[in-house]
């Protein structure tokens, strides 16, 4: 079985839900207390054992490739000021040089599409795929839980939350043949089923190991919900020829593709923090 080393952040996405923030800033930047969503995503991915993280941007997305970087002037400033506790904040999203690859979706045609377009640097091995705007609390983190499955049973696995069934034309669904534990054999996938038609509640969340005959499946460009390429529907067609698992992860899931989701995180992360609790709750009871 050949290991996950690779990822793919797709972030090319408009983000209009996040309209005005994301008019000149990527949502994948806005912080969750005080770090972009898409840090939080990559250091899952990185204490997962991810080598090689792959950001499929847009066009206005260059703020992700900075954040990234190595800021000299910041990084100096802070060194020669004594400024130690945020020179060592900065230096943790660093990564080691050569460790991140950008590649353009030149049009938002969709996730599917946008995994689609990082298959050359994919080449022949199974990867992960991570959506920042899905956050995953939990103690072990939702990747490395995935993998974890990965290993015991191969194929693809997806993330599953079992969700209110008013729910299911948010997410992809999918139709559980078995269940073992925490790890459920399914024997289809729908995307955005409307709640009369879905077949379970069991949706997918933003985290994914695929097998590259995806790509053959993604080449299609079947065009799916929404009018976007799906990614979904890619999985749909390999379902027939690999294994296919859902693992109800441990933790708690935070939609930060949505206001009410991305401020619930806000609070659920200032919680856990030592140094905002106390002044949080206080917030919360006042309000
Ligand atoms: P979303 O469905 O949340 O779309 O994409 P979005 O554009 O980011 O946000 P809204 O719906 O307009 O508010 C889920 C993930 O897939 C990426 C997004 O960046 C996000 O991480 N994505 C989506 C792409 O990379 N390319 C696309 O064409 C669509």
């Amino acid at each position: 079985m050949k290991k996950i080393r690779k990822a793919i952040f797709p972030v090319g996405g408009l983000g209009t839900r996040f309209l005005p923030a994301t008019k000149a800033m990527p949502k994948e930047m806005l912080p969750v207390v005080d770090k972009p969503i898409i840090q939080y995503a990559v250091e899952e991915a990185w204490a997962a054992g991810i080598e090689e993280c792959i950001f499929v941007t847009g066009r206005g997305k260059s703020a992700i490739e900075d954040h990234f970087d190595y800021s000299y002037e910041l990084q100096d400033t802070l060194h020669k000021r004594g400024k130690s506790e945020f020179l060592e904040k900065v230096r943790s999203c660093t990564p080691k040089a050569g460790q991140m690859a950008y590649i353009r979706q030149q049009e938002a045609l969709g996730l599917g599409h946008a995994v689609w377009c990082a298959r050359n640097l994919i080449g022949d091995e199974p990867f992960a795929v991570l959506l920042a705007d899905d956050m995953v609390m939990a103690d072990r983190s939702c990747l490395q839980q995935m993998i974890e499955a990965y290993e015991k049973v191969g194929g693809n696995i997806v993330a599953l939350e079992d969700v209110p069934r008013a729910r299911t034309g948010s997410y992809g669904i999918v139709t559980p043949k078995k269940q073992t534990g925490n790890l459920v054999t399914a024997s289809s996938i729908v995307e955005k089923p409307e709640p009369e038609e879905a077949p379970s509640t069991l949706a997918v969340i933003g985290r994914y190991i695929l097998q590259p005959e995806i790509f053959d499946f993604l080449e299609e460009k079947q065009i799916g919900a929404g009018g976007e390429i799906q990614l979904t529907d890619a999985i749909a067609k390999i379902i027939k020829t690999q294994p296919f698992h859902g693992l109800l992860f441990e933790g708690q899931r935070f939609d930060c593709g949505n206001q009410l989701g991305f401020l619930e995180a806000n609070i659920a992360f200032a919680l856990q923090r030592p140094d905002l609790k106390a002044g949080m709750q206080g917030f919360l009871d006042k309000y």
